[in-house]
């Protein structure tokens, strides 16, 4: 086994602590998992930190409380065997060692028995399973018995077992492979590649959170696409998203094909991640041409169409956030949103866009347009340069009507220039369907560009509209 020592990474005076209460009690225990791999994957220090105790994590943890200043509160969680410390902005996880692996929704107790070796054994991957020595005699030695930094330079996601039993243990695990796969640009050993595939279906009892959870991360990276085309590759991704499966595939009629879907939406999702970190937008980048596949319709005349395909993707959207129980709240109203309009800006770009239509998208997008306008953006993907040239150049000619149109008329976040109570008050109505005739007319005439966006023109349109309608002034 090998030597090495990188007590470098153990500065922070928490691990001398550690040291000093496992010393107390006597328990040999190291850190392990995620900050290990991120201190040699030079990623930054982790706020999680992982302590694995040759005895009871729990009993470890009471100790280490006690040394620090602040005597912060230890978290049991009795059913996992484990306990939990914050301090300094730092989430400490303490467990014993155990020789089976534990599983979440078995009631068999945990048996903390293990050395160390088997607890390495039983994690996910090897770069998972590098362990440092907080023990003071051998402080910051490095113990990888299944050659975890040989994969690591490798950029290699292998399993300490054989990958059938790793991803039984915990079937989550198959999609954490992917995860780490698109994260950190690593190669999923082709064994493990194969038992994954084998193995999809058991994703199904896994929850919605935990398999969300990875999404976002998967979305988040730098190139999400290579963890989508893994999930797509090995089976998991009909499980999890069968919207995005239905997209798969170029189908050609008389001649006529339309593009691959599936691909062209994880182009675009590579696109929007190079310009935005927001995940939710990166989301709508995800899903805005889910309605294709049902919506796809050849014509005689015209070809393939997907008519009202952003209007069936919208709702299809909170159809699928329910059944992955992801929060209904304004992050999948903006999701929904993007979707909706996705095509909005494209049909501006590809005519000269006049004022009024720029208004209009405004007015609808609200303080959204700009994030619309990243969406369409990253929605070219055509390879012929000339025609991606010309796109791009008509998005930035719509941004600059944008910004030239809010100027002038402040469309972003419109509110009526004439409010429903002076129209009311001035051909003294009483709530009745007139007022909202005339606010329409009022928000019109302004969209369109016929009066400007302020309280006088407004007045004297509201009059003129009153009178269209028989109303009398009230003097
Ligand atoms: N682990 C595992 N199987 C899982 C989850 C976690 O074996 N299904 C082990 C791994 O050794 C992992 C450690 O528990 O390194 C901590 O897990 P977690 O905090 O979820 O992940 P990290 O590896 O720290 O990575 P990240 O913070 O990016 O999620």
């Amino acid at each position: 086994m090998t030597k090495e020592n990188y007590k470098e990474a153990l500065q922070d005076p928490i691990f001398s602590s550690i040291t000093q209460a496992a010393k107390e009690i006597s328990v040999d225990c190291y850190v392990i998992g995620g900050f290990v791999r991120d201190y040699l994957l030079k990623r930054g220090t982790a706020k999680d930190i992982d302590v694995v105790a040759i005895g009871s994590g729990i009993e470890l943890a009471k100790k280490v409380a006690q040394k620090l200043p602040n005597k912060p509160e230890v978290t049991v969680f009795k059913n996992f065997g484990t306990a939990m410390i914050k301090h300094n902005g730092i989430e400490l996880e303490f467990v014993g060692a155990r020789k089976e692996s534990y599983h979440r929704d078995s009631r068999k107790p945990i048996v903390e028995d293990g050395t160390l070796d088997d607890d390495q054994r039983r994690r996910d991957f090897t770069i998972n399973a590098l362990a440092l020595s907080l023990n003071q005699e051998n402080f910051g030695n490095l113990l990888d018995p299944f050659s975890g930094i040989s994969d690591l330079e490798k950029k290699i996601l292998r399993t300490p077992l054989e990958p059938g039993i790793t991803y039984s243990d915990d079937p989550l695990r198959m999609m954490r492979a992917i995860r780490f796969a698109s994260q950190l640009n690593f190669t999923i050993h082709p064994i493990s590649l194969k038992a994954i595939a084998e193995n999809n279906g058991r994703i199904k009892i896994i929850s919605n959170e935990r398999i969300v959870d990875e999404l976002h991360k998967i979305i988040a990276s730098k190139q999400p696409s290579i963890g989508f085309s893994l999930l797509n590759k090995t089976g998991l991704l009909h499980y999890i998203l069968p919207e995005l499966t239905a997209l798969q595939g170029i189908e050609e009629i008389e001649g006529q094909k339309h593009k691959d879907n599936f691909w062209h939406t994880l182009e675009v999702v590579d696109n929007i991640a190079k310009t935005t970190d927001n995940l939710w937008l990166r989301w709508a980048a995800l899903l805005h041409d889910i309605g294709k596949a049902p919506t796809k319709k050849f014509d005689k005349k015209i070809g393939w169409t997907f008519h009202s395909h952003e209007f069936v993707g919208a709702k299809m959207v909170y159809k699928l956030f329910k059944r992955l129980r992801m929060p209904l709240n304004d992050k999948m109203k903006f999701v929904q949103k993007m979707v909706l309009m996705s095509s909005r800006p494209i049909v501006l770009s590809n005519d000269s866009a006049t004022d009024s239509a720029v208004r209009r998208l405004v007015f609808d997008a609200g303080d959204y347009v700009d994030d619309l306008m990243t969406l369409c953006e990253a929605d070219i993907t055509t390879k012929n340069t000339a025609k991606q040239k010309k796109y791009k150049n008509n998005f930035k000619i719509v941004r600059e009507k944008i910004i030239e149109v809010e100027e002038r008329d402040h469309i972003r976040n419109f509110q009526p220039p004439v409010s429903g109570e002076e129209i009311m008050k001035t051909f003294n109505l009483k709530p009745s369907k007139e007022i909202g005739i005339i606010k329409d007319a009022i928000k019109e005439a302004i969209l369109e560009g016929d009066i400007p966006n302020d309280y006088n023109a407004a007045y004297s349109f509201m009059i003129k509209k009153g009178k269209e309608l028989g109303l009398h002034i009230n003097h």
